[in-house]
C-alpha cells in the first residue's frame, strides 16, 4: 500500500485511470514510439484527509524549457490575477518597501501587476521558456524549483517576504513538506502565504475528474491544508472560493496567533464535513460517477460518428489528456483539437494522438459539434463564439454532467 506524502499513513487508492502520458507533452509523429506512460492512480488518506496521486513522473519530465502551459493565454485569468494582486496589496503590503515572492510565476501573469505598482518582487519559475517571457517583461525571476533549500538561499540574498503567493502550483509539488518548511523560513513573522488550487469539494461535486493528471499531485481541502501547516506552527486564517479553473480555493496561511481566523474557515470546514470529504465512501461514489460520465461521453461521440457529423475538440488543455485517454477518444471520434498556443499547434495530443491545429481551423470551417475541453473557461469562450452557435454548432460539455449546449432538437443525437 502507498504511504501518504503528508502524514506517512498507508492508504488504498480509490481510482485508477490506467496508463497515462504527461499531460503537457504534446508530441510529433516521430516521437510516438518513445512516449512515456505511467499509471495515474489517486488515493485518499483517512488519517490526514489528503487526496493525492500514488505515482508522479519526475519534475524534470514535466517542467522544463519546452513547457507548454502559458498562463497568459486566458484574458479572464489575467483579470483574475490583477484582482488577486490588488487584494494582496490592499490587505498585506502595508510595510515600508514590501517584498512579494511568487512560486510558479510562469510568464509573469501575476507579478506584472506588482511590477507596475513598483513593488519589490521575485518570481520562482523552473520552466525556462515561460520564465524568459516574464524576464522580458522586466519581472525579476529565478529559474529554479522552489523548496526549503532555495528558500534559505533567497532569505540570505534578498531577505524575508511580506507575502508569498502561489497559484496552481502548490498542488504540483510532491515534496510538500519542503515547501511548507521553505515558506516558514522565507516569511516574515507577520507575513502571509496565499495560494490557490483546484478545490477538492468542486471536483467531487462536479465529477471534474479531468483535474486529475500528472501535474496535480494533491487535491486540497481546508481540512488537509490545515493538517499540513499545523506541523509548521502555522494555520489557515482565511479561505475564499474562486470560480477559476472549474472551482478553486484560495487559502491564506499565517504563523499561529499572528492573524485572526476568519469565520469563513470554520464555515468551509463544516461544508466539507457535509460533503463527506473526510470519508472514504465519498471517493468510491466519485469513482462510480466518473465511470458513468465516461460511458455517457463515449456513447454520445459514437452516436455522432454514426451520423457522420464532425466533432472538433476546443482547447488542448492538460485536463483533456485524462479525458481522451481514459474515455478512449481517438482521432476517428475527434477530428482535431483547436488551440491558441503556438507551441502546441501542429503537434499531437499526448497518448490519444489527436492533432492540435490553430484556432483558425475551427473558425474557418465550423464542425457540427465542439467538445469543450476548456469547460473551466466556458464564460470567456461562449462570449467569443457566438458565430459558432449562430451557424447551428453545438457544444459537448461533460462537467458537471455530459450534455449538449444549446439543447439538441428532438431526435438529433
Ligand atoms: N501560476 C501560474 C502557472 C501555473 S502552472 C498560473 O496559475 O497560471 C504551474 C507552474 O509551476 C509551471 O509554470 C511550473 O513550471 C511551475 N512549477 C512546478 N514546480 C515548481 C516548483 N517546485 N517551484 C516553483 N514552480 C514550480
Ligand atoms: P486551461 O484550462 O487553463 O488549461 P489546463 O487544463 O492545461 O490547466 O486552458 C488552457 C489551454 O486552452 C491553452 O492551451 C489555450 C487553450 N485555450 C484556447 O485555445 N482558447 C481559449 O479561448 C482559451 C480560454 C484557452
Ligand atoms: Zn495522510
Amino acid at each position: 500500500m502507498p504511504k501518504c506524502l503528508v502524514c506517512k499513513a498507508q492508504y488504498e487508492p480509490f481510482i485508477s485511470f490506467g496508463k497515462m502520458p504527461i499531460a503537457n507533452a504534446f508530441l510529433t509523429r516521430e516521437q510516438f514510439d518513445k512516449e512515456y506512460f505511467f499509471e495515474l492512480k489517486a488515493g485518499f488518506c483517512s488519517n490526514c484527509s489528503m487526496v493525492q496521486l500514488v505515482e508522479q513522473p519526475s519534475r524534470e519530465m514535466m517542467f522544463h524549457e519546452n513547457y507548454a502551459f502559458f498562463s497568459s493565454t486566458s484574458k479572464f485569468m489575467a483579470l483574475h490575477f490583477k484582482e488577486f494582486s490588488e487584494a494582496v496589496i490592499r490587505s498585506h503590503l502595508k510595510s515600508k518597501n514590501p517584498f512579494v515572492i511568487e512560486i510558479g510565476s510562469n510568464d509573469g501573469i501575476m507579478l506584472e501587476n506588482f511590477l507596475k505598482s513598483g513593488i519589490r518582487h521575485l518570481g520562482i519559475e523552473p520552466s525556462g521558456n515561460v520564465a524568459n517571457i516574464a524576464v522580458s517583461k522586466g519581472i525579476s525571476t529565478i529559474t529554479e524549483f522552489f523548496d526549503e533549500s532555495l528558500a534559505k538561499k533567497i532569505v540570505k540574498k534578498y531577505g524575508q517576504a511580506d507575502a508569498i503567493l502561489a497559484a496552481n502550483v502548490t498542488c504540483h509539488i510532491p515534496y510538500i513538506h519542503s515547501v511548507a518548511a521553505g515558506v516558514k523560513a522565507l516569511l516574515k513573522t507577520g507575513g502571509v502565504f496565499i495560494f490557490e488550487d483546484p478545490y477538492l469539494g468542486d471536483i467531487i461535486e462536479k465529477t471534474s475528474y479531468d483535474q486529475i493528471y500528472d501535474e496535480h499531485v494533491f487535491y486540497f481541502s481546508v481540512a488537509s491544508v490545515s493538517y499540513l501547516f499545523e506541523q509548521y506552527g502555522m494555520e489557515v486564517v482565511d479561505v475564499e472560493p474562486q470560480d477559476v479553473h472549474g472551482g478553486s480555493m484560495r487559502y491564506t496561511i499565517a504563523n499561529k496567533g499572528a492573524k485572526e481566523i476568519s469565520m469563513a474557515v470554520f464555515k468551509q470546514r463544516e461544508k466539507e464535513k457535509k460533503l463527506g470529504l473526510h470519508l472514504a465512501g465519498t471517493f468510491d461514489a466519485f469513482r462510480k460517477n466518473v465511470e458513468n460520465s465516461r460511458n455517457q461521453l463515449i456513447q454520445l461521440l459514437r452516436n455522432i460518428k454514426k451520423q457522420k457529423k464532425r466533432v472538433v475538440g476546443y482547447a488542448a488543455t492538460s485536463k483533456s489528456a485524462t479525458v481522451t485517454n481514459f474515455c478512449g477518444i481517438t482521432p476517428d471520434l475527434v477530428e482535431f483539437i483547436s488551440d491558441t498556443t503556438p507551441i502546441k499547434q501542429g503537434k499531437f495530443s499526448p497518448g490519444a494522438h489527436i492533432q492540435v491545429l490553430p484556432y483558425k481551423e475551427f473558425t474557418d470551417n465550423y464542425p457540427e459539434y465542439a467538445l469543450l475541453f476548456a469547460w473551466n473557461h466556458r464564460e470567456e469562450i461562449m462570449a467569443k463564439e457566438q458565430n459558432f452557435i449562430k451557424s447551428d454548432g453545438r457544444w459537448i460539455v461533460y462537467v458537471p454532467s455530459v450534455h449538449l449546449f444549446p439543447l439538441p432538437k428532438v431526435g438529433e443525437v
